[in-house]
């Protein structure tokens, strides 16, 4: 069991990337990724178990898109997420990352040097705006502080680039000599951006971005980040467990279960046709307010909890909740099903989105067998 805190793996072999950011060049593949966070107890700490948060997910995400990626409360999203800004170091599986200097290094296993090089390139922005802004900084130090720590930039010039950021995230520059409480939800969620995007990042993985803000204010925090996609080239990976907001603002989907994914696809295709129970189950919850909208109408109720993370079920991870488990198939001892393209001879699920082919993707043994209903 790998210590999250331990110091990173020797630098990774690199290879020129080619194209960097072209579409048919992804940004980052990710695969086998697993996070193990090891469970103690007692006054010295005593290794008791093991929670498998991410249980070896294959993952590439393309230049230029916003993948939602989405679940229930602890499937183990923000372990992922941090698993590739690398606040947390990967148990195993590899992160490979094609870097605006043409190289395609291994994030997973970079060394502290090498990695702050990369990680500037590749930035998290916080879910809640209240707790992740030091109150006894100033916006200019907030902002400003991962250029001045990497030696980019000081003073003057320093002001001026937090000012400029500033206003592109809607913000008056002057506000910089001013401390976070003077802020509402939202104008902390514009300073967390701007913290996010001060280093020029192309990858910016943000972790539920609006789900502790108001109603009212949650439009505007998604336009901006829609706006400033578009104006500074930017990639998202967009983790919420608000599907209504995902529908809205992603290209495709990748829903996680258990430390793992088992649906991926263009956005529109898993909505209207999910391919795994799972997936039925969450649209079914999704409320709509146009009565046309709303599909069969009939919520999926799931069966139980989430099993423990600690001791998954065998076979398939979802048996124990699914509506549509055979037991001889899916509780089968081993492993469960892999994350492939269900047979189509009707070819049905996959949809078409810019130059690459969105296949869509399922881990269930019956994706090809199943009717389900979407939104
Ligand atoms: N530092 C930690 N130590 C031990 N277990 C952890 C730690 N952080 C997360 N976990 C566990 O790992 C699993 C995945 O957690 P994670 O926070 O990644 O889920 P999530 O999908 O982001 O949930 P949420 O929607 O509530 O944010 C959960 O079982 C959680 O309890
Ligand atoms: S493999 Fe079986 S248990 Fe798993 S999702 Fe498919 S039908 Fe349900
Ligand atoms: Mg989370």
């Amino acid at each position: 069991m790998a210590d999250p805190t331990a110091p990173t793996a020797p630098t990774a072999p690199t290879a020129p990337a080619g194209s960097g950011g072209d579409a048919e060049t992804p940004l980052l593949e990710i695969r086998g990724l697993r996070m193990d966070y090891p469970i103690r107890h007692g006054m010295f700490g005593r290794h008791i178990g093991t929670v498998r948060a991410v249980t070896g997910v294959d993952l590439t995400i393309r230049p230029g898109e916003t993948l939602g990626l989405v679940g229930e409360s602890g499937c183990g999203k923000t372990t992922l997420g941090r698993c590739i800004v690398r606040t947390l170091r990967p148990t195993a599986g590899t992160i490979r990352y094609h870097a605006r200097d043409g190289r395609v290094v291994d994030l997973a296993a970079l060394g502290q040097r090498e990695l702050r090089r990369y990680q500037r390139e590749v930035r998290l922005v916080f879910q809640d705006p209240f707790s992740s802004l030091n109150p006894r900084m100033t916006l200019l130090e907030i902002i400003g502080d991962p250029l001045r720590n990497n030696g980019l930039a000081q003073g003057k010039e320093l002001e001026r680039r937090v000012g400029e950021m500033l206003e592109l995230v809607g913000l008056p520059p002057g506000y910089m000599r001013r401390y976070p409480h003077a802020f509402s939800g939202g104008e902390r969620q514009r300073v967390n951006i701007a913290r996010a995007l001060i280093m020029r990042p192309r990858l910016v993985v943000a972790d539920e971005p609006v789900s502790a803000l108001d109603v009212s204010v949650r439009a505007s925090i998604l336009n901006l980040l829609r706006d400033l996609q578009e104006e500074l080239d930017l990639t998202y990976l967009f983790i919420s467990h608000d599907l209504s907001v995902v529908e809205n603002i992603c290209d495709r989907v990748a829903v996680m279960y258990l430390g793992n994914i088992v649906e991926l696809a263009g956005t529109d295709a898993l909505y209207r046709g999910p391919r795994h129970p799972y997936t039925e189950a969450l649209l079914s919850a999704v409320p709509r307010a146009d009565p046309r909208l709303r599909g069969s109408g009939r919520r999926i109720r799931l069966s139980d909890d989430l099993p423990d993370p600690a001791a998954p079920p065998p076979g398939c991870a979802f048996h124990t909740r699914c509506h549509y488990a055979k037991a001889e198939t899916c509780a089968a001892p081993g492993a469960g099903p892999v994350l492939l393209p269900p047979p189509d001879p009707s070819g049905r699920g996959g949809t078409a989105a810019g130059p690459a082919a969105t296949p869509h993707l399922a881990a269930c043994h019956f994706a090809g067998d199943l009717s389900l209903t979407g939104v």
